[in-house]
């Protein structure tokens, strides 16, 4: 089997490649190496001759075109997007870009190439913030609150209208919050691991009492994987952890884990359409495909901190002057 992956070079779509170049798959790695691309993240295949890397950009139809011609993979898994919400907030353009117009490039190029499977790598965010004791399945009505979830969205509903119009052979999964080792450290786990481990400030937003359920990346994978081989065309999978946690609690783990105390928690402005919970069942992928989550949150939890701790060198590539700036963007007015 060959696939192009897009996004390869990102914290979920590397342990993708990572994953499926192991089990003997053919991987060409499509990525446009944005911020949040790191070819480290891929150092332990590199080399593999089941493993390739195509330097480009999702929205570039003449590229992908030419790529499908010469590659003729069996399918795509689609993960290149922008992933952050509070960079959305601050620039919502490259979000529309790429997650939007980069999808439909990809569902254009991949229909002229005829090809036998596309997944499509989406977030529970669509579902929007959910009241206790809601939990969203596939047909629940999709309500977005940042500008990252209303791109995402809007691609489902492209990749779903490909279906419906073009019988294209397509699924979508829609995961809950990913984290793990090789995660960009500006989302929740990470940034507040790396901050602690430096005895820097934890800034929680608002009460810290909003709700996301956390998903070991490897389960993540293992799941897209099971929707890729055993999924039905045209149908959506939910991918959630089914483990529900407020904020602050996940940040009282890490201090416990690193060894630090509450006086690094800071309470600071909250964040402008902040979704309160997000909450998900992942019963039809279990039931069609008999994926399940594996990892425990605390073992994964502490795994993950040690990869940190272990990988300094890593971690100062990461924290570079663009990184620096984002920092002080997006929380010096906090
Ligand atoms: P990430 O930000 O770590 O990586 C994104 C990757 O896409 C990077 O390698 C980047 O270089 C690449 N990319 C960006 N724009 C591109 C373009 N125009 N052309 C080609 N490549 C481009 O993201 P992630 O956290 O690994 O998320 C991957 C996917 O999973 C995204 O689609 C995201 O919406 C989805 N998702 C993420 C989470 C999560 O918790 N992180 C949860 C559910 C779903
Ligand atoms: P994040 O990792 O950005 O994922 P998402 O917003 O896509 O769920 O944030 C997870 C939660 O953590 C969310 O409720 C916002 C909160 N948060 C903080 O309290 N402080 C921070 O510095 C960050 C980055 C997030």
């Amino acid at each position: 089997m060959k696939l192009v992956v897009t996004g390869g070079a990102g914290f979920i779509g590397s342990a993708f490649v990572r994953m499926a170049v192991a089990e003997g798959i053919d991987v060409v790695n499509l990525d446009k190496l944005t911020y949040a691309g790191n070819l480290e993240n891929l150092a332990p295949i590199e080399g593999e001759p089941n493993y390739k890397f195509a330097h480009g950009d999702i929205c570039d139809a003449a590229f992908l075109h030419r790529l499908l011609t010469d590659q003729k993979p069996d399918g795509i898994v689609h993960f290149a997007a922008e992933s952050h919400v509070d960079r959305s907030i601050l620039s919502p353009g490259a979000f529309i870009t790429t997650n939007v117009n980069g999808t439909f490039a990809l569902l254009e190029a991949a229909r002229a190439a005829k090809l036998a499977r596309f997944v499509h790598v989406s977030t529970d965010e669509v579902y929007g913030s959910l009241e206790e004791p809601l939990e969203a399945d596939e047909n629940f009505p999709l309500v977005t609150n940042s500008p990252y979830s209303a791109s995402k969205a809007s691609s489902d509903l492209l990749v779903r209208s490909y279906f419906k119009t073009y019988n294209m052979p397509v699924m979508i999964t829609r995961a809950s919050n990913n984290y793990g080792p090789y995660q960009f450290p500006e989302k929740l786990i990470p940034l507040m691991i790396m901050n602690a481990l430096e005895d820097r400030k934890l800034p929680v937003y608002g009460d810290g009492q909003q709700v996301r359920d956390w998903l070991y990346v490897d389960d993540h994978c293992r799941g897209i994987l099971s929707v890729f081989r055993k999924g039905r065309e045209g149908e959506v999978y939910n991918i959630g952890g089914n483990r529900s946690l407020a904020n602050l609690s996940v940040v009282h783990n890490i201090l416990e884990l690193t060894g630090k105390t509450e006086a690094l928690i800071e309470y600071v402005k909250d964040r402008p359409g902040h979704d309160r919970r997000y909450a998900l069942t992942n019963e039809k992928l279990t039931r069609e495909t008999g994926w399940e989550p594996l990892m425990q949150f605390e073992t994964g939890l502490a795994a993950t901190v040690d990869w940190y701790r272990n990988h300094p060198a890593w971690v100062d590539r990461v924290r570079s002057g663009a990184y620096r700036d984002y920092l002080a963007q997006n929380y010096a007015h906090r």
